[in-house]
């Protein structure tokens, strides 16, 4: 049982085997959710708590764990308001972490400052899962990602993948990019200057690639060379000044007519929430795949816990159990 009671903190922790098992069980857990849709039986319950413990807005990761638990049969209860619990009275992460893990038997974390979740981690014997800590980490995020490209292009290796917006702030594309990395795929880092990937995420991706990424801020220019489009948000949140907000707000917007210069094959990818980046019309274009990204989350999520619970321990083996 491999990764039964581990935490995910980072997926530089998990090997590629690891994750493609992961992804595996996301395939039989997407699977079985289709079944159940066409036979509506119920799910076996599972006596299992999940504990959702968000110090930050989110709209996708809290409710497609939620969704993950429920499906799996188990329970969910969450922290959704630090200001409603005794945070809000200046108890410490760690302690917070420790009673909750007493309470639960998975729990997951967001929360602004990077090295939280492992702050977290560290105080409680109870596997924590990492939904976004600060600017570093987001690895279930970069699991669905992947589940998305292998599902659609049927390979997750030997892609040209461009990583465009805020690539200096987002935490998705600094979670993804060292994992592309290591399954072999040419990375195009396409940002301006004031948004650039940190230097130590690109001597990551060299290490782990052979290959430093290419750097522009040209997305018209280079999509025509492209397998995926992953495309983000400004963070808006965590600049220092609106100003510098400002400066940058805007910079990219995907539309239909840029479209027309991009490969046939190719897959637009974006972690969401959109603001402007991508005009709505594209939405309309096949090769639009972020509303089917943001569905894979919760097969996704529910083969990670189901490993980390130990219910499942490689492909194929939860069918037993109604999933
Ligand atoms: C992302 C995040 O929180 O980092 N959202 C998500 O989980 N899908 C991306 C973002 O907020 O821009």
């Amino acid at each position: 049982m491999p990764l039964s009671g581990r935490d995910l903190i980072s997926l530089a922790e998990y090997s590629r085997e690891e994750i493609d098992l992961i992804l595996d069980v996301a395939g039989d857990m997407a699977q079985s959710l289709v079944e159940h849709q066409a036979e509506r039986p119920s799910f076996t319950p599972l006596d299992r708590i999940l504990c959702t413990c968000f110090y930050e807005p989110s709209t996708r990761t809290r409710l497609s764990f939620t969704a993950a638990m429920l499906r799996l049969g188990g329970s969910v209860m969450c922290m959704q308001d630090p200001k409603a619990s005794s945070v809000a009275k200046g108890e410490s992460l760690q302690d917070t972490a420790r009673i909750i893990g007493s309470y639960c038997d998975v729990i997951v974390i967001r929360h602004p400052e990077s090295g939280s979740a492992q702050a977290a981690a560290d105080a409680t014997q109870t596997p924590v899962i990492n939904a976004g800590d600060g600017t570093r980490n987001h690895p279930t995020q970069t699991l669905t990602d992947l589940f998305t490209i292998r599902r659609r292009l049927g390979k997750l290796t030997g892609l040209r993948v461009g990583l465009a917006g805020d690539l200096k702030y987002g935490r998705t594309v600094h979670s993804l990019a060292p994992v592309l990395a290591m399954y072999g795929n040419e990375i195009t880092c396409i940002a301006p200057p004031q948004l650039a990937m940190p230097a130590a995420s690109l001597d990551e991706v060299q290490e782990l690639s052979g290959t430093r990424p290419q750097e522009t801020d040209d997305l018209a220019g280079v999509l025509p060379e492209l397998d995926v489009l992953y495309m983000t948000r400004i963070q808006r949140e965590r600049f220092e000044t609106p100003e510098e907000y400002e400066r940058v707000r805007g910079v990219y917007v995907l539309t239909a007519e840029m479209m027309r210069q991009a490969r046939e094959q190719m897959m637009v990818l974006h972690p969401l929430p959109r603001v402007d980046e991508i005009a709505e019309e594209v939405d309309a274009d096949p090769r639009a795949a972020y509303f089917e990204q943001a569905a894979g989350g919760v097969p996704v999520r529910m083969a990670l816990i189901a490993l980390i619970l130990g219910l499942v321990t490689e492909p194929g083996t939860g069918r037993h159990m109604g999933f």
